[in-house]
């Protein structure tokens, strides 16, 4: 189980985080002024752990994934914080050790990853060039040991590797990605929407793939969706972002039986149930402009909680149970989201926990 409040890296039984991130800070320079993309992000990863992160578009997701590679192009930067991989600070490492890990001990597959293969290029002559850059050349015989067993992993026959990449399916071209990513056998993936534009039974394949993959690395995982019902199934930890903030961390069963962040509420309450009866709610308004947020909590011009103090202050991120963080003015004086009159439906629990359905992305 994680601990969620750990920043030094060591735990008390000797596992070490894989990461660590430290209020992060990411912005991208806009005409207008800076846009705060990611906003004092602050959590841990260990070995084995699956951290799904949602939120709605613009929230900042792929953004943090980004950085956390130091893969951000400009106008995009980092401007505080720290990303320890490893006990090492990436914020702070040259381009070369950079190029050192990432494959090999961070691996990204990005939103959008399976169209960015070469098309004029067999798929073994891919993972040969991903082998090779980090570890020089290696015999053909070794080679093609290293690429059928990186295809292996993700349930495809070997026979795929000399197939260019428009004689593959989207689901066969989603794990190909997902297996030349983690050909260097990486500690922690981060899999940005690996499911978008594939149909549902495919993108149930994809994710049970990316599972096994992990569990044959023991590797982290933070998989990035909209999807909160496929995220649900897969991860450990759900994290929910807003308006570049992490307004809620928890372990999965807790974050949808009691949520306690009003948002997370919300996303939860839009969903429809198992039989589809429950009618799919937008949540009314829009994101702040994140040049201009507003002081005080990101959420409080949309939250039927909001009192006078949000539009003042903003929220901490606090634990408020044992692993279950949730940045909300409401914490600690409340021990779980009260009701709320008028609207009874708002805190009651969802009938299936939001486990088997799709949230619609309202922005
Ligand atoms: N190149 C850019 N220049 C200016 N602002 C940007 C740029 N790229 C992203 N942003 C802004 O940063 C914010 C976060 O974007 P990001 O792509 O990280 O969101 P996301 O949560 O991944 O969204 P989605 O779910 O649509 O993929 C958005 O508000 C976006 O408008
Ligand atoms: S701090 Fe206030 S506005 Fe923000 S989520 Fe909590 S109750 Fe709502
Ligand atoms: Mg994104």
């Amino acid at each position: 189980m994680t601990d969620l409040k750990q920043t030094s890296g060591a735990h008390s039984n000797g596992v070490v985080d894989v990461l660590q991130v430290e209020d992060l800070r990411v912005v991208y320079d806009t005409p207008a002024g800076p846009a705060k993309a990611v906003d004092g992000v602050s959590f841990s990863l260990k070995a084995g752990q699956r951290l799904g992160l949602i939120g709605e578009s613009g929230s900042g997701k792929t953004t943090m994934g980004m950085a956390l590679l130091r893969l951000l192009r400009p106008p995009g930067r980092i401007v505080g914080g720290r990303i320890v991989i490893n006990g090492r600070d990436v914020t702070s490492m040259s381009v070369p050790e950079l190029r050192a890990i990432r494959l090999k001990e961070v691996a990204l597959i990005p939103q959008g990853a399976m169209n960015s293969l070469n098309p004029v290029m067999r798929i073994r002559a891919q993972f040969v060039d991903a082998i090779v850059a980090h570890e020089g050349r290696l015999s053909r015989q070794e080679l093609q040991e290293r690429v059928d067993k990186a295809i292996a992993r993700v349930g495809l026959p070997s026979a795929i590797a000399d197939r260019f990449p428009h004689q593959l399916s989207g689901g066969q071209k989603q794990r190909v990605v997902m297996a030349i990513a983690c050909v260097l056998n990486p500690e922690l993936i981060v899999a940005d929407e690996p499911t978008s534009a594939l149909d549902v039974v495919v993108q149930e394949q994809v994710i049970a793939t990316l599972g096994q993959l992990q569990e044959g690395l023991g590797a982290a995982v933070i998989l990035i969706g909209h999807d909160m019902g496929l995220v649900a199934q897969f991860a450990d930890l759900i994290g929910v972002m807003y308006a570049g903030r992490l307004v809620e961390l928890g372990r999965v069963d807790d974050l949808l039986d009691e949520p306690l962040h009003p948002y997370t509420r919300l996303l939860i309450d839009s969903l429809p149930n198992l039989e589809g009866k429950r009618e799919l709610r937008g949540i009314p308004g829009l994101p702040p402009s994140l040049v201009n947020l507003p002081p005080g909590c990101p959420f409080a011009a949309r939250c039927p909680y909001a009192f006078d103090r949000c539009t003042i202050e903003t929220p901490t991120f606090q634990e408020i149970r044992l692993g279950h963080r949730v940045a909300c003015h409401l914490y600690p004086g409340h021990q779980t989201l009260p009701l709320l009159p008028g609207r009874p439906s708002v805190a009651a629990p969802p009938s299936n926990s939001g486990r088997e359905i799709r949230m619609e992305s309202e922005s």
